[in-house]
């Protein structure tokens, strides 16, 4: 494995992130497809043992059991110095007034719900996992600073947004002597290229560290285009991500997977791994071999010609997924 500081920060983390969302209670929150915790212990255990030291999850997966179950696999198999442990906060957790978003109340009362699922005293990275049109963005970064200050939370980190909204949550923070966002989480991938224009631009000014979501697109980037899995058969949100004309992308990325012998995940995740801002893609892995398949894309070069192949078939499209 290969480690990168997180943007401008002295932290280290491994150039893959495992993305925690895939586990969690089928029956808790919206995912059905989520890998229970007997399932889920096996990959968490061969991620550390590959070296991954880094693990996205957040308070609303799979209504908070992904955090609950990941912190205890976590507390059996790992050192908490080693690992670096990024959670999220914004989501609905609950019906009614003050049950979601960034109000400082918000963002006191979920720390602390987090904590007490994750079963440890802080967190390395805290995400908002929106912007909260409904909250005044000093009141958002106030309480964000505190929980830096309380011990609770080492570093922050913000989640899909407008460019010019994560611009003024960090402007606000530098005005008035808080805490700024150290990385950025948003999608990224072969078949979702927009923040090429604003979004991975201001991080590199700014030595934002990015961590793409969904880097193989749910899994359009690792298959024969419209198979139907488990998993995608019921991801609506998947759905509204991704164009037909995607296709041609996928069948770039097959044709370079076969010359090279490699599984498509590979060539996918390289490409990520070869941008600039990148410092570790979030893989949503929920088999053995998706591990291994991470792992290995860290060590797989493009050419410039391989790469300008994937990338040449890419229609600009509207935003989404924010
Ligand atoms: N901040 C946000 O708003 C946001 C949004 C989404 C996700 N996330 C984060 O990003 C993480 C990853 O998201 P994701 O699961 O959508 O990412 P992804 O890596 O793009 O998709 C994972 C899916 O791709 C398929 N797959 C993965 N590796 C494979 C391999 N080597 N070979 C063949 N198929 C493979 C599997 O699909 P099948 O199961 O269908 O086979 C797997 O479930 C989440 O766990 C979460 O931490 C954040």
């Amino acid at each position: 494995m290969q480690y990168v500081k997180l943007g401008s920060t002295g932290l280290d983390v491994s150039r893959i992130c495992l993305g925690c969302m895939t586990y969690g209670l089928p029956d808790r929150g919206t995912h059905a497809w989520t890998l229970d915790e007997e399932a889920s212990r096996p990959l968490v255990r061969q991620a550390l043992e590959a070296g991954i030291n880094f693990f996205d999850t957040a308070n609303v997966y799979s209504d908070g059991t992904s955090e609950e179950i990941v912190g205890k696999a976590l507390r059996d198999f790992a050192n908490r110095d080693e690992i670096v442990l990024a959670t999220k906060v914004h989501g609905r957790m609950r019906p009614g007034p003050n049950g979601g978003g960034l109000s400082r109340k918000a963002i006191m009362t979920e720390i602390d719900h987090s904590l007490r699922r994750l079963g440890t005293d802080y967190v390395d990275l805290y995400q908002i996992h929106r912007y909260d049109h409904a909250t005044p963005v000093e009141e958002t970064m106030e309480a964000l600073h505190d929980l830096v200050r309380a011990g609770k939370v080492r570093y922050i980190g913000a989640s899909s947004m407008y460019a010019w909204e994560f611009s003024k949550a960090q402007y606000t923070a530098d005005l008035n002597g808080w805490t700024r966002f150290v990385s950025m989480q948003n999608h990224y991938n072969l078949l979702y290229r927009e923040e090429e224009r604003e979004m991975l631009p201001l991080c590199a000014d700014q030595g934002v560290g990015t961590l793409p979501w969904s880097p193989l697109a749910r899994g359009r980037l690792t298959r024969e285009w419209g198979t139907v899995t488990e998993r995608s058969a019921g991801d609506a949100f998947g759905g509204r991500l991704y164009l037909d004309s995607d296709r041609s992308i996928v069948e770039a990325v097959t044709r370079i997977a076969a010359d090279r012998g490699v599984p498509r995940a590979q060539v996918a995740l390289a490409w990520l791994l070869h941008q600039d801002t990148v410092a570790a893609p979030i893989v949503g892995a929920a088999r053995p071999g998706h591990i291994e398949d991470a792992v290995a894309a860290v060590d797989l070069e493009l050419s410039d010609k391989e790469r300008e192949e994937l990338e040449q078939h890419y229609t600009p499209r509207a935003v989404s997924g924010h």
